[in-house]
């Protein structure tokens, strides 16, 4: 029963092929790379990979603009490549989740370029038209200051068509019945390459039925039900992972009341909170961000993040909240996107390894399933004189020599970081694989125990009420196991005094060094912290 589970206590790594290794040194990253770096993620732990979209595309959203879904870019390689990937990461024990993207196309689908053609194309009804221009034509951007629109007039025919993200990107019309039966026919056929879910990008826009001059839209949720049962007659334990940043009430509407819906969400509620919780050492608003996103399904599962490839999104945080994180992490206009966040990596913006710690600990600890961005794991930085999101894509830093050992083309495609303190000559793979002190190092040791916990991706937890300010107290409990978390978001030490009413235990056993603390004889445990420390605890009796 609880393999069907596998993504309650999966460690998910989400990387672009395009950035990650290029194998036949044209400059651009490739299956056969990855396929060359599957024993370092094996080594470093993971055991799923989330691929960013590696389909025909025109490139101009970082793949997301599909131009066909029923294969591989040519500069990735070929189907012939993607199974033999496949096939090495089954070896390895590692399952693969891709990006369903079916919000959009590219302009560049020959369903669109049908489409387009004329008004009585069979293809037409497959995208969102109006005869006139609409009046919400520049309303509901998803990347306000850099798109002017959300619908576009196609010189062709003179109507309008809509696409919530860039113009090249129209929306595909998901109320048509013809198009669901093509989405499911996408679904199958990646399912039957092997693959163990998606994730589902855009959810809430795939859900919507836009109309020319309605600002608000009705969202039909229970698509999301008729996808996760094809899913399911195809292959019993695939998942789908949504991205969809809502409202903590809005989230059952996707997993489903009877947990019938998508199987696991980012908590991109929990995310912004946390990095506001680490930007001002003040931890009740991530505290009730967690409990405002607690009650779900038991079989759905919260998917917890620090950075992705897209901005650090701020737009759920107050004005004032905002203000602070802007301040601590992106003070610069340059660091900030969209009105509402930050196209930075972790690393540049903490800039310090003892809140890196605390960061991954944390994320690692709360409930649900961690979900890591290749390069975070050596602390990778970002380069700011890229264009938009492109600053948190750069490629994977292996090793110190030319192109950052990411390719040893001639040409630079993809520029790496050269310069700085987050230069591949300063942060790379093979040194640290070589420094038991690294970074690296120590995401792998984490990793590994955090494999250990599965209490935390199926277990019942509960915040300790704690005197001192900005510590985090978790409790956990599964199968009469225990475990409790502390997190100490301040630059000051700490002594913590947990009673044995609070731990429910007699004996905390420190996971991470080699202590433990047995309550004294008024059934207290005194918890040393460091600045910004952190303590896995197994309780015992
Ligand atoms: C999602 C992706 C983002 C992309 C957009 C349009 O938000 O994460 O990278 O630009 O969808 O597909």
């Amino acid at each position: 029963m609880l393999e069907h589970l596998w993504y309650k206590n999966a460690v998910i790594y989400s990387l672009d092929l395009e950035s990650f290794k290029d194998g036949n040194n044209d400059g651009v990253g490739d299956f056969e790379g990855l396929i060359e770096r599957l024993d370092y993620l094996h080594a470093l732990g993971v055991d799923t990979i989330w691929l960013a979209p590696f389909q025909p595309t025109p490139n101009k959203d970082n793949g997301y603009d599909i131009s066909d879904y029923y294969g591989v870019d040519p500069r990735h390689g070929s189907s012939g490549d993607f199974v033999n990937f496949m096939h090495k990461a089954r070896g390895l024990g590692i399952r693969v989740i891709i990006d369903l993207v079916v919000n959009h196309t590219s302009d560049q689908h020959l369903w669109f370029k049908e489409a387009r053609a004329s008004k009585d194309n069979p293809k037409r009804n497959w995208y969102v038209w109006s005869d006139h221009k609409p009046s919400n034509w520049n309303k509901g951007m998803v990347f306000p200051g850099v798109q002017k629109a959300t619908w576009t007039k196609d010189p062709k025919t003179g109507s309008y068509y809509f696409h919530r993200f860039y113009d090249h990107m129209p929306d595909l019309n998901t109320d048509n019945p013809e198009v669901r039966d093509e989405i499911l026919k996408i679904i199958g056929f990646w399912l039957q390459l092997g693959v163990s879910g998606f994730r589902m990008d855009a959810v809430p826009f795939v859900l919507e039925s836009p109309k020319p001059d309605v600002d608000s839209t009705t969202l039909h949720y229970g698509y999301l039900k008729e996808l996760r049962r094809f899913l399911q007659w195809r292959k019993g334990d695939a998942i789908l992972l949504g991205e969809a940043n809502v409202l903590p009430e809005e989230t059952v509407n996707y997993f489903g009341e009877a947990g019938d819906g998508i199987h696991l969400m980012f908590n991109f509620f929990v995310n912004q909170h946390l990095f506001y919780a680490l930007a001002s050492t003040e931890i009740e608003p991530l505290q009730k961000a967690l409990e405002a996103t607690r009650e779900i399904n038991p079989t759905s599962q919260w998917a917890h993040f620090l950075r992705n490839h897209d901005e650090l999104d701020l737009g759920r945080l107050t004005e004032e909240q905002r203000q602070r994180v802007f301040q601590e992490f992106g003070p610069e206009k340059n660091m900030q996107i969209y009105d509402r966040g930050i196209r930075r990596r972790l690393a540049s913006m903490l800039g310090n390894r003892q809140q890196i710690e605390l960061a991954y600990s944390l994320m690692f600890t709360l409930p649900g399933t961690p979900v890591i961005r290749y390069g975070d794991e050596i602390g990778m930085g970002d380069d700011l004189s890229l264009k938009e999101r492109e600053a948190v894509r750069t490629p994977m830093q292996w090793s110190s020599e030319g192109q950052a050992g990411f390719s040893d083309s001639d040409k630079e495609v993809k520029p790496v970081i050269s310069e700085g303190i987050y230069s591949y000559k300063q942060v790379n793979v093979k040194d640290q694989k070589r420094d038991p002190n690294s970074l690296f190092n120590w995401m792998a040791f984490m990793i590994r125990l955090r494999k250990e916990c599965p209490e935390i991706g199926f277990g019942s937890w509960e915040i300790i009420p704690v005197k001192p300010k900005g510590i985090l107290v978790m409790r956990y409990e599964f199968k009469e196991e225990i475990l409790v978390f502390v997190h100490n978001f301040t630059a000051k030490g700490e002594e913590l005094v947990l009673t044995t009413r609070q731990a429910k235990t007699q004996r905390l056993i420190d996971l991470i060094n080699k202590v433990e603390s047995i309550a004294d004889e008024d059934g207290r445990h005194t918890i040393i912290l460091n600045a910004y420390g952190y303590r896995w605890f197994r309780g015992g009796e």
